[in-house]
């Protein structure tokens, strides 16, 4: 039997398959084939259909053979009537948007038993579910309404003061660290938090009504309020940034910092369980997610790195499998490296169709350490491709982060972003506690954790301006290669960890053929590239 889920019918097309005679799950992302960031959906309607493709070839199946169709979401938008269409004999099943999250989360978090906090912007009209997860099933306990959306005031705020709309929420999270919460106050004046972990939003906040439509959505009703208005004065994109819009930044992210773990203090009070999943959009904002496992309010918390609509795909087959065909299965981990690989033949083909001259590297993991600890920045290419938002090590840009120039260099002249953003550290496991406030794998860049103080000077770069930083801890288990290039750099250097950020210009999704590796490298001011074992140089240095 073949299983077939797709997800993300706002933004982030995903699909997701299972063959129930091997057991192999496999999951893609559209924006990986179509090259537009977060593959927005308006635009994408029948071409959305290569990451479907690619995860039915991953478990050896084709469309034909699709028996049971999953879609996330039960709202109905356009392209799950033109899917329907495409499977005409396959059984077709929706499943809450809400609980595609909690299911991604909770069936990769290797739990048995776990509270599940999921919170996003919205989507079948709400935005959060609060569930526990046991054995095979999710209970659902709370549903939080679309009106009362903590993710979508958030992402008012982002464009209140012109960092951008869906997407860049994590701009949001950097520039917080330079602000005060002056607002936190009149926030909790506005929002009411309730024992069972939900909240309600005044009118101020949110006065949205009904459905949102793709028209409302566009025409963009919903990212104003008249709260933000009377005290952020709207900033447009080249503006300079003043302090209030610092301040704006940090007084939301301290009410999301509260309103999550009033959520977790509730749903720990409602299952007694040891475990937290925190799923949905919210959670790829590691801070939050550092100050809940700081907390200490749960022994193990798992912060789903693909928790955004990225994953619903995957969510929705998950909850399917186990819920609706009443087979037990859970992947125990995330998938991590589940995009496409590239033997040396079409590396090498990439590199002559543009010309570039390449030398074969007799030690890859030695010869690019050398370079970067010489002042380089290196585009990083090995294997299979990441699912989600962070590169973890095989479509990666590394740095040195000793050079405090270097988060300028990067954010200027490589990734064409803000100056306030901050890179994350990549660290050898065994040496993460000397150089970071935890003592356990933080593997997916899901945590920000204090820096320790002493090693702050050692790594300015990859040391945000509160002294935190988003961490990923690398084992020989997690990533071979990757975590044979930090050892290599150590051996030069003493220290332990790069800037890992992911390969792209800003704007461009993660890279995810040699040919999108190459392209970067030409318009960007990357030193290298190393495509497997070949180095390629920019030749405008
Ligand atoms: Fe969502």
């Amino acid at each position: 039997m073949i299983a077939l889920a797709v997800g993300g019918f706002f933004h982030d097309f995903n699909a997701a398959a299972y063959n129930a005679q091997t057991g192999m799950i496999a999951a893609a992302e559209e924006e990986r084939f179509s090259k537009r960031k977060h593959h927005p959906i308006v635009r994408a309607k029948k071409s959305s259909l290569h990451s479907i493709d690619f995860a039915l070839s991953k478990i050896g199946a084709d469309r034909s053979q699709v028996e049971y169709l999953i879609l996330s979401d039960v709202q109905f938008c356009p392209l799950h009537a033109y899917l329907i269409s495409i499977f005409p004999d396959a059984h077709i099943h929706f499943v809450e948007h809400h609980l595609c999250h909690a299911a991604a989360g909770y069936f990769c978090s290797g739990f048995n038993d776990a509270a599940i906090v999921a919170l996003d912007g919205f989507g079948d009209l709400r935005s959060g579910l609060l569930a526990h997860g046991k054995g095979a099933s999710i209970h659902q306990h709370e549903h939080i309404s679309m009106q009362n959306s903590i993710g979508l005031e958030y992402l008012r705020v982002t464009n209140q003061i012109g960092l951008g709309l869906y997407g860049s929420e994590g701009k949001t999270q950097g520039l917080a660290s330079y602000g005060e919460p002056k607002f936190y106050d009149d926030y909790l004046n506005e929002i009411q938090f309730h024992s069972n972990g939900k909240f309600d939003l005044s009118d101020s906040l949110s006065s949205l009504k009904g459905f949102i439509d793709e028209e409302h959505y566009s025409q963009q009703k919903v990212f104003y309020n008249s709260f933000l208005a009377e005290r952020v004065p709207r900033r447009f994109c080249d503006e300079p940034i003043l302090q209030v819009h610092m301040d704006a930044a940090a007084s939301i992210q301290k009410v999301l910092d509260y309103a999550v773990e009033n959520a977790a203090q509730a749903m720990k009070r409602a299952t007694g369980s040891k475990n937290l999943v925190l799923t949905g959009g919210v959670a790829q904002n590691s801070t939050t997610n550092g100050a809940i496992l700081k907390s200490g309010l749960y022994d193990q918390v798992y912060a789903h790195p693909s928790s955004s609509d990225r994953g619903n795909g995957l969510g929705a087959l998950l909850y399917f499998v186990n819920h609706y065909l009443k087979e037990s299965v859970s992947l125990k981990k995330p998938i991590v490296y589940g995009g496409g690989e590239y033997d040396q033949f079409e590396i090498d083909k990439a590199i002559s169709a543009v010309g570039l001259e390449s030398k074969i590297l007799d030690a890859p993991m030695e010869e690019t350490a050398a370079l970067i600890s010489k002042g380089n920045i290196v585009g990083w290419f090995q294997g299979r491709s990441e699912l989600g938002a962070r590169a973890l090590g095989n479509r990666s840009i590394l740095a040195d982060p000793r050079k405090v120039e270097n988060k300028d260099i990067l954010n200027k002249k490589v990734k064409h972003r803000e100056w306030f953003r901050p890179f994350a550290p990549a660290v050898l496991w065994e040496d993460a506690q000397n150089w970071f406030d935890t003592d356990r794998p933080l593997a997916y860049m899901q945590f920000t954790v204090p820096v320790r103080e002493p090693r702050r000077d050692e790594i300015p770069a990859a040391t945000h301006e509160d002294g935190s930083a988003r961490v990923q801890t690398v084992s020989k288990e997690d990533n071979r290669k990757f975590y044979d290039l930090i050892s290599a750099f150590k051996e030069l250097t003493g220290v332990p960890v790069l800037i890992n950020t992911s390969f792209n210009d800003s704007s461009d999704p993660i890279v995810e053929t040699p040919q999108d590796a190459l392209k970067c490298l030409l318009k960007t001011d990357l030193d290298y590239v190393v495509l497997a074992d070949r180095l390629i140089k920019n030749p405008s240095h």
